[in-house]
């Protein structure tokens, strides 16, 4: 009977007011609290490491292009005389153009430099990349291995002229400012998928506010613009595969 008397006080469910911690509640140790919190940054923080850092360069290639293709230079006409065309979308067309067949040109094999870059000994400009050019590729007369970002796999079917022409879709609208550029994006490419980056996307979450055609294209990509221009009968698996 003694005992029990003397025995401490059960805790009240709102602590001890006469406590120095008496604000929080009993069961809430301040000091596990902080520990608790601090391995908690510490894992955040490791995640986001792996997240961020780690997983991408495991989960991505990244490759150069044999030169340096300077689209800006070549479409000043300051700078560079010569290319047909007076609108810059013109100009695409002296090099990305349309065979009578209808058939898209792509990347312009090496003759289309040669109109210009004609002579290896004497350079049209002073710099180190075009001296390279020329001596790895002009004087040797071999085919530029460019890799190509857009590259679709081959069981897809995907027509320039359609889009361009009878769309009349501006090429920035798929390919962003790519013309724009003075130094080309390394080829970034999807490991798990093969695929590369600008087809799969940037985000390895796949969110985007507003999505554009230019921030991927992937197969739903493709078919949420037919949907949006009235195309829904271009929606048919065998339209795109053929
Ligand atoms: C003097 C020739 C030339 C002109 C003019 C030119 N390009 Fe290019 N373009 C190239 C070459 C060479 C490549 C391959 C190297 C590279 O990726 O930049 C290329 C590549 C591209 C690519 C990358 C395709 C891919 O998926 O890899 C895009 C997009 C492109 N050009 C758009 C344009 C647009 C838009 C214009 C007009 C505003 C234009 N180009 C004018 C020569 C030219
Ligand atoms: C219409 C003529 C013309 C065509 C076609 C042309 N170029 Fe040029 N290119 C020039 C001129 C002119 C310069 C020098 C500009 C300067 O330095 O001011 C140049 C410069 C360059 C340079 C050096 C640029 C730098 O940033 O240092 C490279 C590399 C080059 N061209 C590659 C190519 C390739 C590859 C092609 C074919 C896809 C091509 N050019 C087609 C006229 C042309
Ligand atoms: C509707 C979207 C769309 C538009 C508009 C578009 N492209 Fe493309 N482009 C693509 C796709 C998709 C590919 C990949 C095709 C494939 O791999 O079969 C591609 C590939 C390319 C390539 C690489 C071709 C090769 O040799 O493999 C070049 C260069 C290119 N486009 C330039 C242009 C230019 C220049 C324009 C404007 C005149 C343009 N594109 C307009 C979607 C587009
Ligand atoms: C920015 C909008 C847009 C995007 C992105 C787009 N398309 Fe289209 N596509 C169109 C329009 C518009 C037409 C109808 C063109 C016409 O006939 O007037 C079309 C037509 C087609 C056709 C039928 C034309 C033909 O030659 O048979 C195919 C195939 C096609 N698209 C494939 C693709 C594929 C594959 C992709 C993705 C890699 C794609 N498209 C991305 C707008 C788009
Ligand atoms: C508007 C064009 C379009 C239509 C319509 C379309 N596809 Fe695709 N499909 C693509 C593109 C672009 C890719 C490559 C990019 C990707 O994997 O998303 C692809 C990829 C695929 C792949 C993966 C192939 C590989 O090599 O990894 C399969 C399977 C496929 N499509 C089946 C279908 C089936 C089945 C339908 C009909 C229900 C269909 N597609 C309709 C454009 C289209």
């Amino acid at each position: 009977m003694k005992n029990l008397a003397n025995s401490p006080k059960k805790p009240s469910k709102g602590g001890d007011s006469s406590s120095p911690a008496g604000f929080f509640p009993r069961w809430l140790n301040i000091n596990i609290a902080v520990q608790d919190g601090v391995f908690f940054l510490l894992g955040l923080i490791g995640a986001l490491i792996v997240g961020w850092i780690i997983f991408p360069a495991v989960l991505y290639s990244k490759q150069a292009q044999p030169i340096n293709f300077n689209h800006a230079l070549h479409l000043d006409s300051e700078k560079v005389d010569g290319i047909d065309g007076k609108t810059k979308a013109e100009k695409c067309e002296f090099c990305h153009g349309f065979r009578d067949d209808g058939s898209f040109t792509g990347i312009p094999k090496l003759e289309k430099c040669t109109e210009c870059h004609d002579d290896p000994e004497s350079p049209l400009g002073e710099t180190p990349v075009e001296k390279e050019f020329m001596k790895k590729y002009v004087a040797d007369e071999k085919e530029i291995p460019w890799l190509v970002y857009s590259k679709q796999p081959d069981c897809v079917y995907f027509s320039h002229i359609a889009h361009v022409k009878m769309g009349t879709i501006a090429c920035a609208t798929c390919h962003g400012d790519f013309a724009d550029n003075e130094k080309l994006p390394l080829y970034v490419k999807n490991r798990l998928t093969g695929y590369s980056i600008n087809i799969w996307g940037k985000r390895i979450s796949g969110f985007y506010w507003n999505k554009k055609p230019s921030d991927r294209m992937k197969m739903d990509d493709c078919a949420r613009c037919h949907t949006k221009m009235e195309q829904e009968q271009n929606n048919a698996c065998f339209v795109c595969h053929k």
